[in-house]
């Protein structure tokens, strides 16, 4: 009820714009006995995944907080687990404006924003301030300057930086906004980005004393044999999880609407379930072998659940947290 006024005056504003506001204003109250005011006690709704404890297994998916700044404030709204990122080992502004779109008849929203983040280093120091005790993920990827065949270069910097710091770390090979970035889904250009992240996660466990599980994020525009080839390669490489899956190319379902052939990824209830296909093939792939993270179009508790029956152990939300608000959190949680 109150989010929905909420809802409509944000909507007044140009996307961005908004957005910027708002995570200005949670960063600002994130920090400080301020966040009392929009604070929501969950009930407990424990889960261990990865070896990792979730209070409950509903988490913020990345892009949100690209830059870390709004840890405490998600984490007081209820998110069992906050993703931040994707951040870059260098700054970078991202694709030209306006890159943003809602698409409200959809519940949907494109976006290129092309990885506009201010760097490994300005998050670290975020995370540092926020001296927060949660289950913290962050999502690396690489910056748009650097060429493909050094791309792994790129993720391993960052994990160098943010290894301490992550309760687990996410490989996003599947943003449709950075050129190339999704060719290093398939075959020996996986293949060989997985096993020197494997080798340098088992370097860094033995310098920390801490073993920080990996967790690699795919798109959804996915046949089911690439599917395949993508689990086959994960167990092969012992990663330690699969986020499933980011936003969509496809535009079948939103081409007729205003701004629905805009460029860029298609987020909320339009992907929802190619999403949860592919998350049926990899639970049949994988075979229990490493969970997966399902995400995509989750605006209710049906849809969280209708993703974990398909074999997520955790669900994340974006564009369903931005329509509905802090309630889908609850909702979900109290109906598990
Ligand atoms: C504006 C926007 C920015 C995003 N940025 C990122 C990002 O930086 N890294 C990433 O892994 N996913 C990013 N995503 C994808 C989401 O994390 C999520 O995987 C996708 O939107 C599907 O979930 P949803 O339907 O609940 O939004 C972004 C999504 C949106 C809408």
């Amino acid at each position: 009820m109150l989010y929905s006024a909420i809802r409509k005056l944000m909507f007044q504003f140009d996307p961005e714009t908004i957005h910027n506001l708002t995570i200005k204003g949670l960063h600002f109250t994130g920090n400080s006995p301020l966040k009392a005011v929009y604070k929501q006690s969950l009930p407990e709704k424990p889960v261990e995944v990865m070896g990792i404890k979730f209070p409950n297994p509903v988490g913020l998916s990345a892009g949100l907080d690209k830059n870390g700044e709004c840890i405490q404030a998600f984490s007081a709204l209820g998110f069992g687990f906050v993703e931040i990122g994707t951040i870059t080992p260098r700054p970078q502004p991202g694709n030209p404006k306006p890159r943003i779109f809602r698409l409200e008849e959809a519940n949907a929203i494109i976006n290129r924003m092309g990885f506009n983040n201010k760097g490994v280093d300005y998050l670290v120091d975020q995370v540092r301030q926020a001296n927060f005790d949660g289950v913290l993920g962050i999502n690396i990827g690489k910056n748009k300057d650097t060429p493909e065949e050094n791309a792994k270069d790129d993720y391993i910097q960052c994990m160098r930086k943010v290894y301490n710091y992550a309760t687990y770390i996410t490989v996003n090979i599947s943003s449709p906004n950075t050129p190339g970035l999704r060719s290093l889904q398939y075959g020996e250009a996986l293949n060989e980005l997985l096993s020197a992240l494997k080798s340098e996660q088992k370097a860094l466990a033995e310098q920390y004393g801490k073993y920080v599980p990996l967790t690699v994020k795919i798109a959804p525009d996915l046949t089911e044999e690439e599917v395949n080839g993508i689990a086959q390669c994960l167990v092969a490489n012992e990663i330690d999880g699969v986020i499933a899956t980011n936003t969509t190319l496809a535009r079948d379902k939103v081409a007729h609407l205003p701004h629905g052939e805009e460029q860029g990824g298609l987020s909320g209830m339009p992907v929802k379930d190619q999403s949860t296909l592919v998350i049926k093939q990899l639970s049949v792939a994988l075979d229990g072998k490493l969970p997966i993270i399902g995400v995509g179009g989750i605006h209710s508790a049906e849809a969280a659940k209708e993703k974990l029956a398909a074999g997520a152990s955790l669900v994340q939300l974006y564009t369903g947290f931005i329509y509905e608000g802090p309630d889908l959190i609850k909702d979900i949680v109290q109906s598990l």
